[in-house]
């Protein structure tokens, strides 16, 4: 939540510290927006202007184009997602201390606000918006006022701030300086020529330089053009690790398609290719990405909690049906927020698996550190590098899905999907669940899997004729069974989010003990079939579902498998989708339903990367 870029660099001449400024984020817009501000301080000591707009970048991009800001050498950015404070221009950061020095921008929450607020006003202090932000600024002043050194000074109050937070903040005297603190909220160095940037992730400078830097948890960094200092919270120096971005800025792009909700849709089959790609060894045994855990420790384990929200708790469904099918070892899936606080079942013997696009959501990371408070091991999948969860955990697994910038998450999805089954596969193989010829054959099926999502995305036309056709639908229905119940969740979710349509995902056997009531002449259905060729009559009895709403007047959307025509005579609509062994059918039949909730809201006239209310990255709990 919030979006937060810093730069700075040796010449003002050519109005790089805006462009680097605004097009930063432009990239990190997905993480709120509902006000855009930059601050600028020119070389030669005497200005420090800020610019601020409430809605979304454009309109900050209109005012400055109506009224050019002046050339400077450092600036910094951000995009809100409203904490205290409605989303309007004053609220909006960056935020100045009173006599105008210092800017800050914040990403996070002060939670002891309001005892600093008013030990400021009881000083004659003036606080002019209603947000926590603003006292950071005001008690910044009053400390670099004592203390001439703008980091020195950021340490000293961060010190006093309870909560979380990533701040920057930028001094009229310092032109050539960005300082940054960040506690439980993040931020990432990148390492320039000349020129060096603080971003909230690395999206916001890949266009610059993938050369970047982690810091770590309560630690203070400045940047100067040549030079970059880090100390931790306590003042002693501290050597951040570098790493190199594998994204390509590209990625990050539209390239050609209307929305990046469309883009990464169709970045589907790569983000699932990539994620496979290169993770056998010569022998052709699985490898993980950063095991810090004794593989010994691993065999021991005796129950799975994934933790994650929202769609990636979803993938963590799916992911639970393979890893007790392939291992034999109980999976238990968990909303991260739910988790701590019910005091749950953990010990030594427990692997917890947290899922997280971003790496930053607040409650995954919460709950990873409860897990090892309790003496869990904990393993991360995760897409986005240097963020904050992979470092707290004991090892990681990333999905190469590429920048995510909708704010809705799809090909995400898929590809933390496609890693809990590498996940499953390696813990089989680790503890002789499954012989290594079975494990290469289930590695094979899923390589087979990006080609079947190309099928679909290429036969996607009729899909999106019927999501046009649906867009005055006030409520639509998912059913689905075993693991076609998580899809049907997911799809239901990704239909709230993007259409703003009330929608359900029901397991279509609970249908009977209450669902059912809701269903009357002319309500939208999408049923999930499971194969055919699947165990245990789960085909014919979810059949017998559609025929039970049916009867009673559900119009029927089934997703089917190719070849199934046992469907035919009870579907309204069918989308076939290609043959693909049951585990693994998730990556396949859920597309069908993110391509219509895409379609549906773009016919409603809605904005899909940026859906009302949201943020991609949730780092307030
Ligand atoms: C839904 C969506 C969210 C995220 C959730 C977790 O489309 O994007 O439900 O899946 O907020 O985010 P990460 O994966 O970043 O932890």
């Amino acid at each position: 939540m919030c979006g937060i870029v810093g730069y700075v660099g040796a010449q003002e001449a050519n109005g790089r510290p805006l462009e680097v400024a605004m097009g930063g984020l432009a990239r990190l817009e997905y993480r709120g927006y509902d006000s855009a501000g930059v601050a600028l301080v020119t070389a030669d000591r005497s200005r420090l202007v800020t610019a601020k707009k409430a809605g979304k970048l454009v309109n900050l991009s209109e005012a400055l184009a109506a009224q050019p800001l002046p050339l400077a050498t450092a600036s910094i950015g951000h995009t809100r997602w409203a904490t205290h404070g409605a989303p309007n221009d004053l609220n909006a950061h960056p935020h100045l201390s009173a006599d105008g020095s210092i800017a800050v921008i914040h990403n996070g929450i002060v939670e002891n606000f309001a005892v600093l607020r008013a030990e400021l006003a009881s000083r004659g202090v003036t606080l002019v918006s209603e947000t926590d932000t603003e006292v950071v600024a005001h008690l910044l002043a009053e400390t670099y006022a004592q203390t001439p050194d703008l980091a020195e000074a950021l340490r000293l109050v961060a010190r006093r701030l309870h909560g979380t937070f990533t701040l920057l903040a930028v001094h009229v005297d310092s032109p050539s300086l960005v300082v940054g603190a960040r506690h439980d909220s993040p931020l990432v160095v990148g390492l320039g020529e000349g020129e060096n940037f603080l971003g909230s992730d690395v999206a916001a400078f890949i266009a610059h330089t993938r050369e970047a830097m982690e810091l770590g948890q309560d630690q203070v960094v400045s940047i100067t053009p040549d030079e970059v200092r880090v100390m931790d919270f306590d003042g002693n120096q501290v050597e951040p690790r570098r790493f190199t971005v594998d994204w390509d800025a590209a990625a990050a792009e539209k390239g050609g398609f209307a929305s990046f909700m469309d883009k990464e849709i169709h970045d589907q089959p790569q983000a699932v290719a990539d994620t496979l790609l290169g993770r056998t060894d010569a022998a052709g045994h699985l490898v993980l990405d950063d095991l810090r855990v004794d593989e010994a420790v691993l065999r021991q384990v005796d129950k799975i909690i994934v933790v994650a929200c929202g769609t990636a708790a979803y993938a963590g469904q799916v992911a639970k049906y393979a890893i007790e099918h392939w291992c034999r070892i109980p999976v238990e899936v968990e909303l991260a927020h739910e988790f701590r606080y019910r005091d749950p079942v953990v010990d030594s013997r427990t692997l917890v698996v947290a899922v997280s696009q971003s790496g930053e959501t607040m409650d995954t990371l919460m709950a990873v550190r409860h897990a090892r408070e309790q003496g869990a091991k904990v393993l991360a999948i995760v897409n986005t590098h240097g963020s904050t969860i992979p470092r707290e955990s004991d090892a990681v697994l990333y999905t190469h899905a590429g920048p995510e910038v909708a704010v809705a998450s799809t090909k995400a999805f898929l590809a933390q999907i496609t890693a809990a089954y590498l996940l499953g596969l390696y813990l089989a193989q680790l503890r002789g669940t499954k012989f290594t010829d079975e494990v290469t054959t289930i590695l094979d099926e899923l390589r087979a899997v990006p080609e079947k999502i190309q099928k679909v995305l290429d036969g996607a036309e009729t899909i999106r004729e019927t999501a046009r056709a649906m867009a005055s639908t006030t409520s639509v229905l998912f059913l689905g069974r075993h693991v076609g119940y998580p899809v049907a969740m997911e799809g239901a979710l990704k239909l709230k989010e993007l259409a703003y349509i009330h929608a359900e995902g029901f397991a279509a056997g609970e249908l009977k003990h209450g669902p059912i009531a809701l269903i009357e002449e002319g309500q939208p259905v999408f049923v999930v079939v499971p194969s055919p060729r699947g165990r245990d009559s789960l085909h014919s009895k979810v059949i017998s579902s559609i025929q039970e709403i049916r009867a009673r007047g559900a119009h029927t959307l089934v997703i089917a498998e190719e070849g199934d025509d046992a469907v035919l005579p009870f579907a309204d609509e069918v989308f076939f989708v290609p043959q693909t062994p049951v585990l693994l059918a998730p990556l396949v039949s859920v597309v069908p339903l993110q391509i219509f909730a895409c379609e549906l809201a773009t016919a409603k006239g809605l904005d899909v990367d940026q859906p009302r209310n949201l943020a991609k990255s949730v780092t307030v709990e």
